[in-house]
C-alpha cells in the first residue's frame, strides 16, 4: 500500500545535502546545518497550498494588487526530541508559525508511545499544521502525535520527515490517509532495531552528537 498523499522531494539540492547527511563521516555540526537547509526546503513543498489573497501595495514604479498569504499563520509542531533539527528551518521560510510541541516514548512492555509532553497553541482549527518528524520509521509515533493533533482541532496537516520507510507510510496511510507527508526519501526497509536501511542512524544522536 502505498499513501495517496505521498510527496517525495527529488530536487537535486536536497537529494545532495541528504547524501551528505547519511554520510557516517559528517559530524553533528555539519549534520545540523544540512538538516535546517534541507527541511527549509521541505517546507516549501508542504506549504504549497497556502492560501494567497491580492493586497494593494506601491512599488517604487507604480501600485499593484500583490498576492500575499492570508488566513490564519500556519503551526508547526515538533516531535520532540529529533523534531527540533527540523523546527528552525520551518521558521526560516514561515516566520509566523506557531509552534507546537509533542513528547512521547515507547512503553517497553507494550511497544506503544506513550505522551509526556502536549504544549500546542490555543488555535489548531482552519490553520496548516505541519508536525516535523526527520525520521518517519515505523510511524507509530508520528501517528499518535498526527491523532494528539486532530484531538486539538486540527484538520489541515501536513507531516515533514527527511526520510520515511515503507513501513511507515503504510501506517500513516491506514491511520492517517488525509495527512500529506513531504520526505526527502522513501528508503528500502526497516532492519530487526527499527532502524531505516539505508537510513542515516539515530536522527536524535547526530543531531545532538549524543552517539
Ligand atoms: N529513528 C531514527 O533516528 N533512525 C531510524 O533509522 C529510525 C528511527
Amino acid at each position: 500500500m502505498t499513501h495517496p498523499n505521498l510527496t517525495i522531494v527529488d530536487h537535486p539540492l536536497v537529494q545532495h545535502k541528504l547524501a551528505l547527511m547519511r554520510d557516517v563521516r559528517t559530524p553533528s555540526q555539519d549534520f545540523r546545518r544540512l538538516l535546517r537547509e534541507i527541511s527549509l526546503l521541505l517546507t516549501y513543498e508542504a506549504a504549497r497550498d497556502l492560501p494567497l489573497a491580492d493586497q494593494r501595495i506601491t512599488t517604487p514604479l507604480t501600485d499593484m494588487d500583490a498576492p500575499m498569504l492570508a488566513g490564519a499563520d500556519p503551526v508547526v509542531v515538533s516531535i520532540l526530541r529529533a523534531g527540533n533539527g527540523l523546527l528552525d528551518g520551518v521558521l526560516d521560510v514561515i516566520p509566523t508559525a506557531k509552534v507546537g510541541f509533542v513528547g512521547l516514548y515507547r512503553d517497553e512492555a507494550t511497544l506503544k508511545p506513550v505522551q509526556y509532553y502536549c504544549k500546542l497553541p490555543p488555535e489548531m482549527r482552519g490553520r496548516l499544521v505541519i508536525a516535523v518528524d526527520p525520521m518517519l520509521a515505523t510511524g507509530n509515533s508520528s501517528a499518535a502525535a498526527v491523532s494528539l493533533l486532530k484531538e486539538a482541532g486540527a484538520s489541515d496537516i501536513c507531516l515533514i520527515c527527511l526520510l520515511a520507510a515503507p513501513e511507515g507510510v503504510e501506517c500513516m496511510a491506514r491511520e492517517h490517509p488525509d495527512v500529506r507527508i513531504v520526505t526527502a526519501s522513501l528508503d528500502s526497509h526497516l532492519n530487526e532495531k527499527g532502524y531505516i536501511v539505508p537510513g542515516l542512524g539515530d536522527a536524535g544522536d547526530r543531531i545532538f552528537g549524543t552517539v
